[in-house]
């Protein structure tokens, strides 16, 4: 194994002792893994919690490994040690961004062990770690968005829970590329802030008179396709307020109900329901091509595609902090530090 830094014997880790929510936390003391063949030990520097965070403390996730497990889907940091393997002595030393997903599991830990397949990506010199931290799953979910929205033809797409992190890079990138965003909110604050950011469309789906102006914005800008994090009743008016031939694409269950449909909309308008997740989908693509939406992204980072910041906790404090973010989703993301 080589090494870039003198590596503790144990490390702080937040562990999920049960799919019960945040009380199922504890921090543990564990011995620091080694890496092996295309492995690389990263000394992680930042994580945010994410609503995809959120979903596995109680089980409401898409990866459910049997728990214990340590958390969270994305982080940044540098890789200290390195296994046997051309690629992996590549990495050291270089700032990365790793993914929860796959071999050596969640961040949420001072280091962790990934494979240099796909669990770790190079840093621009020039990005911080705290943004670091943040360039992969929001980032390129925004550029799957358009990418997705440019192939099928479309100039407007319609988003709900518009004034997300993900969202104002959605509308940021959108604007850039020259797509109309219909944005869908659910408080006048959010209202308010989207606009102060140059939004021309942004409803509140706790107005009266919403499915009317959503049906108007939809009609107006023909806006035939649209990405739902919310679902449940939403999924229906959305549906509802698209032209004939309208596809909502559900991304996650903020609402954590079912979705609805009326049938009628899907018999007689031809309106559909798809869903999209970022891994899946990345795995769709060529390399080549991620490479690419890679490179493009870490390019955007400081602008289209930058996340604000709200907090940051010490790991140590990751209840708190997830309590904080619970409490205020919305106005930059909770950040640890390991
Ligand atoms: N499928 C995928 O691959 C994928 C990839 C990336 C992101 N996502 C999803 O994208 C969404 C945004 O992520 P993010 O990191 O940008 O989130 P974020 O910055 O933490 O913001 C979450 C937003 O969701 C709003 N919200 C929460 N519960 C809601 C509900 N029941 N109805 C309407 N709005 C609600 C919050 O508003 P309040 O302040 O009013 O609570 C806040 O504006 C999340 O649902 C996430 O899971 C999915």
């Amino acid at each position: 194994m080589m090494r870039k830094a003198r590596i503790p014997d144990t490390m702080k880790v937040a562990v999920l002792n049960s799919y019960s929510g945040v009380d199922a936390l504890s921090i543990e003391q564990r011995p620091i893994p080694t890496p092996g063949k295309n492995e690389v030990l990263v000394k992680v520097a930042f994580a945010p919690i994410n609503p995809s965070d959120l979903a596995t403390l109680v089980g409401y996730y898409g990866l459910k490994n049997p728990t214990p497990i340590v958390p969270g889907g994305e982080g940044s940091g540098e890789v200290v040690a390195a296994g046997p393997g051309v690629m992996a002595g590549y990495f050291l030393g270089k700032k990365v961004s790793c993914s929860g997903w796959g071999i050596g599991g969640g961040v949420w830990s001072e280091y962790v062990v990934k494979s240099v397949k796909g669990g770790v990506l190079s840093l621009n010199k020039s990005l911080s770690l705290e943004q670091g931290a943040m360039s992969l799953i929001n980032p390129l979910t925004a550029s799957a968005f358009i990418d997705i929205s440019k192939k099928g033809g479309h100039k407007a797409i319609l988003l709900t829970a518009a004034a997300s992190s993900l969202g104002q890079m959605v509308n940021r990138l959108g604007r850039s590329e020259g797509i109309q965003i219909i944005n869908v909110v659910r408080r006048d604050a959010q209202v308010d802030l989207l606009k102060a950011q140059g939004a021309d469309i942004v409803l509140n789906s706790t107005e009266a008179g919403f499915d009317q102006q959503l049906h108007d914005a939809c009609h107006q800008a023909n806006s035939r396709i649209a990405f739902d994090a919310v679902a449940g009743q939403l999924t229906n008016q959305l549906l509802k307020a698209m032209p004939t031939d309208s596809k909502v694409i559900v991304f996650s269950a903020l609402s954590r109900q079912a979705i609805q449909a009326s049938p009628d909309l899907l018999i007689f308008e031809n309106k559909k329901i798809d869903s999209f997740w970022l891994g899946p989908w990345i795995s769709k693509q060529n390399i080549g091509k991620m490479m690419l939406l890679w490179k493009r992204a870490q390019k955007q980072i400081p602008n289209h595609l930058k996340s604000d910041i709200r907090k940051i906790y010490p790991l140590q404090d990751v209840k708190e902090a997830i309590r904080d973010y619970t409490s205020q989703m919305t106005g930059g993301k909770i950040l640890l530090r390991m």
